[in-house]
């Protein structure tokens, strides 16, 4: 019940994303916490305001001007009787209203009354998002210390188009508010730490890559889960589909070498996690242009090149972190091969896993791992990423203790 007693408000704004908000608002009870709704005109032509305080188990607050509401409770009342204020989803009018302090109902009302933190979880199709406007207001809104979970990218339900607009999931708005609604101990604070996270990219042609299953889940829970204990996280991502975690400075990188590059410049750190599935080969010489069929003849070999080690290099760098921890995707001989990599690239752990075929591991969003230390070995029970996460976090943090 990490979320236990705290009062969550709830503005839905209307959007095709307004149906994960059901989903949310189930999450975020789960958790111990109260949720009150508020849903713009535009949300009702969604979601329903019965279907809404059916799973908030509240009523629902819908008008400005409604003579009963505001003698009970009040747009006041409701700014700042709350934890926090959430918006999901957040659309692009109601950014706008936001940055230019328009308060023309009730949700935007109370936006402008409240002293509480906000967070707001944006979704709109990736034009808008890009569009100059959208980007003012989003660093107007930043300014103004309003908080962002995502948009992450993927495909739009409406359209089906491509491209960064889609509502974060409900599990990381989840998480974005645990992070911001937190108050236990912060044993990592002022410690720094780098994680790697997601696949690489590793360009054939203008058009071609070569690269694999990783989604990311694993390396950014991770990140989320060392700034939860106060480190100060950098996390260097491969090309993922999931938001950027919370309360973490996130850098994007499509090669390794990029991503080894980004590393190195976040140096020093006390902290490496090394949790990207790295390419281990790319392609010698990246054609310039798309490599065309040529009638006849046969395919073109491709010729790989090795990629920079990352995790090697940092664990013998001369800036090397007091603590290095490294991952192994491994197919058999897990503890055999996941040894030899804690000796070769001198990390302090590897977390050993069997991502062999039918696992469901890499993409998946559970995780079954062994922690081999100079020391021994761990065998963790299956578990969430996330709280593989959190209990690696945790070991993390008791050699700082
Ligand atoms: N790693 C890295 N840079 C690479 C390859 C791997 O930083 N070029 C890191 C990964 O992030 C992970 C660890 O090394 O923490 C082990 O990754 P894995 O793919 O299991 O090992 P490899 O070194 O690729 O070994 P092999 O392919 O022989 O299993």
């Amino acid at each position: 019940m990490t979320l236990a007693g705290k009062r969550i408000l709830l503005i839905i704004s209307g959007g095709i994303a307004a149906y994960k908000s059901l989903d949310l608002i189930r999450r975020l009870r789960e958790r111990g916490a109260a949720v009150r709704p508020v849903m713009t005109a535009g949300a009702q032509a969604f979601v329903t305001p019965l279907a809404v305080g059916a799973l908030a188990a509240d009523r629902v607050f819908t008008d400005l001007f409604s003579r009963e509401d505001e003698q009970d409770v009040g747009h006041i009342r409701l700014a700042r009787g709350c934890d926090l204020v959430l918006i999901a989803p957040a659309t692009a009018d109601l950014m706008a209203k936001m940055a230019n302090g328009l308060a023309d109902d009730l949700a935007s009302t109370i936006l402008l009354a409240t002293d509480r933190p906000v967070l707001a979880a944006p979704a709109m199709n990736p034009k808008m998002w890009s569009h100059p406007a959208t980007r003012r207001n989003h660093a107007i809104l930043l300014g103004d210390s309003i908080r962002f979970i995502g948009p992450a990218s993927g495909e739009m339900a409406e359209s089906g188009e491509k491209g960064e607009g889609r509502m974060a999931e409900p599990l990381e708005i989840v998480a974005a508010v645990e992070a911001i609604l937190d108050d236990a101990p912060k044993p990592l604070a002022g410690r720094t730490a780098i994680v790697t996270s997601g696949p690489t990219h590793e360009p054939i042609d203008p058009v071609r890559y070569i690269a694999n299953r990783s989604s990311g889940k694993q390396g950014h829970a991770i990140a989320a889960a060392l700034a939860r204990l106060g480190a100060d996280v950098t996390l260097v991502s491969g090309p993922v589909t999931i938001a950027d975690p919370q309360g973490v400075r996130t850098v994007h990188v499509e090669r390794a070498e990029e991503m080894l590059e980004a590393v190195v410049k976040a140096l020093p750190a006390d902290i490496a996690v090394m949790v990207a599935a790295v390419a281990d080969w790319r392609v010698a010489i990246a054609a310039g242009n798309k490599i065309k069929k040529q009638p006849g003849e046969a395919p073109p070999p491709l010729l790989l090149t090795e990629n920079p080690d990352i995790l090697k290099t940092i664990g013998h760098h001369e800036k090397r972190p007091a603590l290095v921890v490294g991952f192994a995707a491994e197919t058999q001989d897990i503890l055999a091969n996941g040894r030899a990599k804690l000796q070769r690239k001198g990390a302090d752990y590897i977390v050993a896993n069997d991502v062999s075929a039918g696992t469901g591991i890499m993409g998946g969003d559970r995780n079954t791992v062994k922690v081999i230390g100079k020391s021994g070995v761990e065998d963790w029970p299956e578990a969430s990423k996330q709280d593989v996460a959190t209990q690696l976090a945790a070991l993390i943090a008791s050699h700082f203790a």
